[in-house]
């Protein structure tokens, strides 16, 4: 009832002032702009020139509040008035919005009666809607990476969501997406790989309005055995990988080492071999100096023999077969040493009689076609 009859009092008044005559006054100031979180307070000046009969304060369209030099006319509880009076003796009303809802957002417009300028501002309620991470405690392996999810929902507008890492970590990062179908909700994933203990807090942020909520969860960190059994594992291959690398070095440098060695003896033993060979020839050249053949021949066969088996031209005389000896013996009997070649040529490399054959000195070869 006592609604009511403010109402119809402040239409009566609003009549009244309508009815008389314009004058002078006027709105110096209007309102400004306010962005107000759900549930708080906004506050709106509108400075007018003394004079004035009545304020009119309307939101959306609507008068919720007026204002006569005596005394505010209020209509609703949601809507009060304060009064000030500047350094140049103007007044300005301060009409309040208690309990700013996300409906009340829009224009609000402060006039004069009989006066065409008006004031006009925006209001924007802001709502912060529900904060969490559905994981109430979150057990991880320690050196594993995660994810940790937290979810806005029924903001508006929509949040701006970051996280505190107040575990130690060995990489972190974070990034948000809104959540298809959900036109007021946003998700926020925060990757992660812990390395222990800790609180994890997601803060979600309206900024126009200097509004955070925030919501922590414990993390709690543990060793796997797998993990801490890769860890020994881990461990140890370092030291094993440097040891078999140093081992696989030292066994490859030894190998070589010792073919090189057995190199040397394989050569060196030939060249005993050899040694051996010239004395045996020595003794043969004895034998033919005392048999009173003829020495040169035999001298640089011998010599050959000496400095080189492998060489083909000392094998010459090597894979002479039975009968070309035969026919050295029978063509040419003069030629004592024939027969004694063999004996001595026995230990020389047989390997390659036919190519030595092949290259063998022209005189041979004359002697081998003569047969
Ligand atoms: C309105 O004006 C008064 C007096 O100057 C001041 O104290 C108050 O903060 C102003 N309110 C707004 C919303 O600007
Ligand atoms: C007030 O808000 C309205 C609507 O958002 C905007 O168009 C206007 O520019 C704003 N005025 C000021 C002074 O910021
Ligand atoms: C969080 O909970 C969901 C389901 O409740 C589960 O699939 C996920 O693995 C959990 N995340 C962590 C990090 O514990
Ligand atoms: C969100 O907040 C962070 C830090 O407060 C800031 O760097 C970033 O620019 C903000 N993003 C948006 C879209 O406001
Ligand atoms: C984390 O906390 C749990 C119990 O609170 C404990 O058993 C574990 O050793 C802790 N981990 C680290 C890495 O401190
Ligand atoms: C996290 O741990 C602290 C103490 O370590 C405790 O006071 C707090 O309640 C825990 N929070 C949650 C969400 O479990």
């Amino acid at each position: 009832m006592e609604g009511g009859w403010r109402e119809v009092l402040a239409m009566l008044l609003v009549l009244a002032g309508l009815a008389a005559p314009g004058s002078g006054y006027q709105i110096i100031e209007g309102p400004h702009n306010a962005t107000v979180l759900q549930g708080s307070e906004a506050r709106f000046n509108c400075t007018v020139s003394p004079g004035w009969k009545l304020i009119m304060w309307a939101l959306q369209g609507t008068v919720v509040l007026s204002v006569t030099p005596r005394e505010p006319i209020i209509t609703s509880d949601r809507f009060t008035s304060q009064s000030y009076e500047d350094a140049g003796g103007n007044f300005i009303s301060e009409m309040i919005i208690h309990d700013a809802q996300p409906g009340d957002s829009g224009w609000v417009r402060c006039s004069l009666q009989n006066s065409d300028r008006e004031g006009l501002a925006f209001l924007a309620v802001q709502v912060m809607g529900a904060l969490y991470i559905p994981n109430d405690s979150i057990v991880v392996t320690e050196d594993e990476p995660c994810t940790v999810t937290c979810r806005a929902l029924g903001w508006s507008p929509l949040p701006n969501i970051s996280w505190e890492v107040a575990v130690p970590v060995s990489q972190s990062s974070y990034y948000s997406f809104l959540e298809p179908g959900e036109p007021r909700s946003t998700v926020s994933v925060l990757a992660l790989t812990p390395q222990g203990n800790g609180t994890l807090t997601c803060v979600a942020n309206l900024r126009s309005v200097q509004a955070h909520k925030a919501v922590a969860v414990n993390l709690t960190v543990v060793p796997s055995p797998s993990d801490s059994m890769e860890k020994s594992g881990a461990s140890l291959p370092t030291w094993a990988i440097a040891l078999l690398a140093v081992l696989c070095a030292s066994v490859f440098i030894l190998i070589v080492v010792l073919i090189i060695v057995f190199c040397c003896c394989c050569s060196s033993r030939r060249k005993k071999k050899e040694s051996v060979y010239q004395i045996k020839i020595r003794n043969s050249e004895k034998d033919n100096t005392k048999k009173g053949t003829s020495e040169t021949k035999l001298k640089n066969e011998n010599e050959n023999y000496a400095f080189s088996s492998d060489e083909p031209r000392t094998t010459q005389m090597v894979p002479l077969p039975p009968k070309s000896r035969e026919a050295l013996a029978q063509g040419q009997p003069s030629s004592s040493p024939a027969p004694q070649e063999p004996r001595k040529q026995q230990p020389a490399p047989a390997s390659r009689p036919q190519v030595s054959f092949n290259i063998a000195s022209p005189q041979k070869v004359r002697s081998a076609t003569l047969v």
